[in-house]
């Protein structure tokens, strides 16, 4: 027992009382996890913060009116109760104070409680309510321990990162939430202006143009646990609002970052007690695409991409003909004892290259009768063994242009990783992936690989306005386990590096005046080089617990569809309020 512990109704946490404590009078408070009746004893887990711990009540050592009222406690009522710690006669060994319990002299009610909507304790055997009623009665589900255990940790974890931060030099410095538009990719939210009718603020889908903007202020070295809000649509690694590491530098390389991001995550990794091996692996994006067909992909596996257009080009399928013909390649895995798949199975590994938008995959079986499926038919015996397959092997190919078989092979890789069970090389895969594309070209226009503030590659200047798609910036991605964790990459510092490439990207004078004069006016005034990074603080929460969806490591988090379920958000504003703020509602 620790001070820090005790308070003016307790002298104790629950789950920390331990056989040293034995014979010890205690006070405890908490909430009835569960209860039992063995003939005429009764036993309460008591639970806190902590965790839990067995209460017993016997006539031998209860007083008459707290065994009245036992009899009577529903689950989840509060509860304040005295006695002695005494070794259990049949200690539990899944519980941390599983060998004591407290016989309850003198037991109190402090408040009671409806019956729970869900249950907070559930035998294994029970099904977990579903997701919309754990969101719909949050402050239940928040009781859980595992969610318990998670807060906690992600509090440790945010307490590390200002830590190591700050003992680098870093200052926290807080930037506006009521702001204007920072582009990250997503919509934005606007707030409407009161005073101002007509105008509005917008949400910053991240700090990034301050951060900027504070280093030409002269402050060298930034960071923030910066709340970001974006409209986009959400999946289980994507909440409307969400926390990142942010950070910024002056004077620095790439090498500057990822040295200190690998340190942090080797910190960040020690708390939630996983191993950060360091230096993280670094990987160009075009090695990533060439070799995984992802820039974010799980190196706890080593199979990789091959290039077998050489060998194949030549052969009788015209689909393999024709996508070379137009200019594509002929790639694919080479998956050591794969022929152990089925038919079915290998077309549910099809199925998953089919929705990312291949036409579909070529597939090869060597089984004891020699080559088998859909490739066979013009791969000799001679070829299989250019390629290199042999005895029980399995062969997916893909062709076409790169855009199509990368993201086809990267699908296919994981889907059949998980059809074989093929057990992983190693148990934490972290990366960097550098030298991002400038730009991605949608229909004929540019857009920002990232954001339009990434300082170009230098030896890709001189290309930049003949051949920008090949540009390369000074990007960076940090990748573990297959998600992207972080983010950033060296700014541009020169205005009129800066404007040019706003230029590329069709925003012009007006344009770049109303939207980042801003920045331009703190680029103009002798800003230093700098560069930064923001990592995804709930993503990191959730790799590190292995949860399934960020909604699992936040406390309040929002649907898929946006919608925060508990408080009842968004919600209808009544038509005077809008009027107020000079919005007419839209006609139905
Ligand atoms: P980016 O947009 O890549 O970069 O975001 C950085 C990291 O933030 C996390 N993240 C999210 N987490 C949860 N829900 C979301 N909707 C969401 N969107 C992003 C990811 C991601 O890697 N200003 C730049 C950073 C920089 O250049 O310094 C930025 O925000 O983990």
């Amino acid at each position: 027992m620790t001070d820090t512990q005790r308070t003016s109704q307790r002298t104790t946490m629950a789950g920390t009382l331990r056989p040293e404590n034995v014979g010890s009078s205690q006070r405890v408070i908490g909430w009835v996890h569960r209860r039992r009746n063995l003939g005429g004893l009764y036993f309460l887990d008591l639970r806190d913060r902590s965790g839990l711990l067995q209460l017993s009540f016997g006539p031998d050592w209860t007083d008459a009116a707290s065994l009245e009222a036992v009899r009577e406690i529903g689950s989840e009522t509060v509860i304040a109760a005295e006695g002695e710690v005494a070794l259990r006669p049949d200690p539990n060994p899944e519980l941390a104070t599983g060998s004591v319990e407290v016989r309850v002299r003198t037991l109190r009610v402090v408040n009671t409680a409806l019956s729970p909507a869900i249950p907070v304790y559930r035998t294994p055997e029970e099904d977990s309510p579903s997701e919309e009623l754990r969101l719909r009665h949050r402050m239940l589900d928040l009781r859980r321990p595992e969610l318990q255990r998670t807060l906690e940790l992600r509090h440790r974890l945010v307490l590390d990162a200002r830590n190591y931060m700050s003992a680098r030099g870093f200052l926290e410095i807080e930037t506006p939430i009521l702001t204007k538009p920072t582009p990250e990719g997503a919509r934005d939210y606007l707030v409407p202006s009161r005073v101002h009718p007509g105008e509005f603020y917008a949400l910053p889908q991240s700090p990034q143009l301050y951060k900027q903007i504070l280093m030409a202020a002269g402050f060298d070295r930034y960071f923030q646990i910066a709340r970001c809000f974006r409209d986009e649509d959400l999946r289980a690694d994507r909440q409307p609002e969400f926390t990142q590491i942010d950070v910024e530098a002056s004077f620095i390389t790439p090498d500057d970052i990822f040295a200190w991001m690998e340190g942090l995550m080797a910190s960040l990794a020690g708390v939630a007690g996983i191993e950060a091996r360091l230096p993280f692996p670094r990987l160009t994006w075009r090695e990533s695409m060439e070799r995984y067909g992802s820039d974010r992909p799980d190196l706890r596996w080593g199979v990789e991409i091959r290039d077998w257009t050489g060998v194949l080009a030549g052969s009788e399928s015209t689909i393999l003909r024709a996508a070379v013909e137009d200019g594509g390649r002929i790639r694919g895995l080479l998956l050591e004892g794969g022929a152990v798949l089925s038919r079915r199975e290998i077309e549910v590994v099809e199925a998953q290259a089919k929705a990312v938008g291949a036409p579909g995959l070529l597939w090869l079986k060597s089984g004891p009768e020699g080559l088998s499926g859909p490739a066979a038919r013009f791969v000799s015996e001679f070829v299989a063994e250019e390629l290199g397959i042999r005895r029980g092997d399995l062969v997916l190919v893909a062709a076409g242009p790169d855009r199509v078989t990368s993201p086809a092979l990267s699908a296919a890789r994981a889907a059949v990783i998980a059809a074989l069970g093929l057990p992983r090389e190693r148990e934490e895969a972290w990366l960097w992936v550098m030298e991002f594309p400038l730009f991605e070209e949608d229909a004929g226009r540019l857009l920002p690989g990232h954001h339009p503030f990434v300082q170009p590659h230098p030896s890709d200047l001189e290309t930049l306005d003949h051949d920008p798609e090949r540009a390369r910036g000074l990007a960076y991605d940090m990748v573990y386990n297959g998600a992207e964790l972080g983010s950033g990459s060296i700014r541009i510092h020169d205005a009129s590096l800066q404007e040019r490439v706003f230029r590329l990207l069709g925003i012009g004078g007006e344009e770049v005046d109303r939207k980042f004069g801003h920045l331009l006016r703190a680029l103009r005034v002798g800003a230093p080089p700098h560069g930064g990074i923001a990592l995804g603080m709930d993503r990191i929460v959730k790799m590190f617990t292995d949860s399934a969806s960020l909604r699992d490591v936040i406390a309040f988090p929002k649907t898929t569809a946006a919608r925060a379920l508990f408080e009842g958000a968004p919600s209808h504003v009544r038509s005077e309020d809008l009027a107020e703020l000079g919005i007419r509602p839209a006609e139905e």
